[in-house]
């Protein structure tokens, strides 16, 4: 049987070194790259010499390139999208990649329904409600199999973590649960909740505490900055999004347990997601989606995981975190809905 990923946007900052980590997988079968752009051919031409096991085609819109790459596909990962220059908000991004990401959407629904899609697009906190809608409106919704990457944050908040502690490279890295969603003040480190646990060295340290969950919490502007007009995070990106959908290949063709990464998801994926989320924001949230630790199976998430008791300060961040990511859900809905 094929195991076939699929990359859209895949000629972008994210999408060639993605396709290139993906291009390495031994358990692929096939890995079809597409693009607006027609350069995408020639990244496909390129990752084709490797001789890994999959076999790549990459495809434009021409001849109905978007089929053709989506055909048989049990993965689509989509960076498709334009990324932020300084002075931007995700936000700010919505109003093309709204647009784009439902468009995409809708050609999943007709040709691989079934597949596990991983959004990289943002605003993530948006874009994964379009594609819910769309594939609602399409009959084919399947909350277990809609994933909102948000595993850069996690990558962030393990390094610098790490980094205001001064522990070696060679130290465990910690892992941090990152709950919410993902731009600015609803992205959500729960430092209280890291293993190995964290030294009260910086958990105690009010001041270093709050640099700390701040950086995490805007570590993606400090890219847009330093890029200075050239896009954001594509290289640390490609990294996260490959963790990702690694996860992804182990749960679904590898049969491995225990594979659980932190992700954006729709609170109906699991009944143990509606509890999760509750445990850390009450019952009275309304919220369809926050990322939170999902355990990966061979049909996407199979089961949720709760976390430990937040400290107040948590409570706090949390408390911004949901009245900020309302709206933002239901703008991405709405996108959708409002449409005759
Ligand atoms: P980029 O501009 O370098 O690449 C985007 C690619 O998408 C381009 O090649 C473009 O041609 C392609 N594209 C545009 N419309 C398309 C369509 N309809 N179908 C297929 N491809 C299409 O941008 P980038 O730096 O790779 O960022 C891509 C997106 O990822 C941005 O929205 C950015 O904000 C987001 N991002 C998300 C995270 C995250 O943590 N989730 C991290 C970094 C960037
Ligand atoms: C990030 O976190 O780096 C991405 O969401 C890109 C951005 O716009 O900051």
């Amino acid at each position: 049987m094929g195991k076939k990923a699929v990359v859209l946007g895949a000629a972008g900052g994210i999408g060639q070194p993605l396709s290139l980590l993906l291009k390495q997988s031994q358990v692929l079968t096939d890995l079809a790259l597409f693009d607006v752009v027609p350069s995408v051919i020639g990244v496909g031409a390129d990752l084709s010499h490797i001789n890994s096991s999959s076999v790549l085609t990459a495809h434009t819109k021409d001849n109905d390139g978007l089929a053709k790459a989506l055909k048989d596909a049990d993965i689509v990962v989509i960076p498709a999208g334009v990324p932020r220059k300084p002075g931007m908000t995700r936000d700010d991004l919505f109003k093309i990649n709204a647009g784009i990401v439902s468009d995409l959407a809708t050609a999943i629904a007709q040709n691989c329904p079934k597949a596990f899609i991983c959004v990289i697009s943002n605003p993530v906190n948006s874009t994964v409600p379009i594609v819910a809608e769309v594939l609602k409106k399409a009959g084919v919704f399947d909350p277990k199999r809609l994933f909102g990457v948000t595993t850069l944050d996690i990558v962030r908040a393990s390094t610098f973590v790490t980094s205001s502690l001064g522990i070696p490279n060679e130290a465990p890295k910690y892992s941090v649960p990152v709950v919410g969603g993902h731009s600015g003040t609803t992205i959500v480190p729960l430092l209280s909740q890291a293993e190995p646990k964290i030294d009260d060295k910086l958990l105690g340290n009010k001041e270093e505490l709050e640099k700390v969950v701040n950086r995490i919490q805007f570590g993606g502007d400090e890219v847009v900055k330093a890029k200075d007009g050239a896009g954001s995070a594509t290289l640390s990106m490609a990294y996260a999004g490959y963790r990702f959908v690694d996860s992804l290949i182990k749960a679904k063709y590898l049969g491995q347990t225990g594979v659980i990464e932190d992700s954006y998801i729709h609170v109906s994926a699991h009944p143990n997601a509606a509890k999760a989320l509750s445990g850390l924001v009450g019952d009275n949230n309304s919220l369809e989606f926050f990322s939170l630790p999902v355990e990966l199976g061979p049909d996407g998430v199979k089961d949720v995981h709760s976390l430990g008791q937040t400290t107040d300060y948590e409570k706090k961040l949390l408390e911004a975190c949901v009245a900020e990511l309302k709206g933002n859900i239901e703008k991405g809905s709405t996108f959708v809905t409002s449409k005759a």
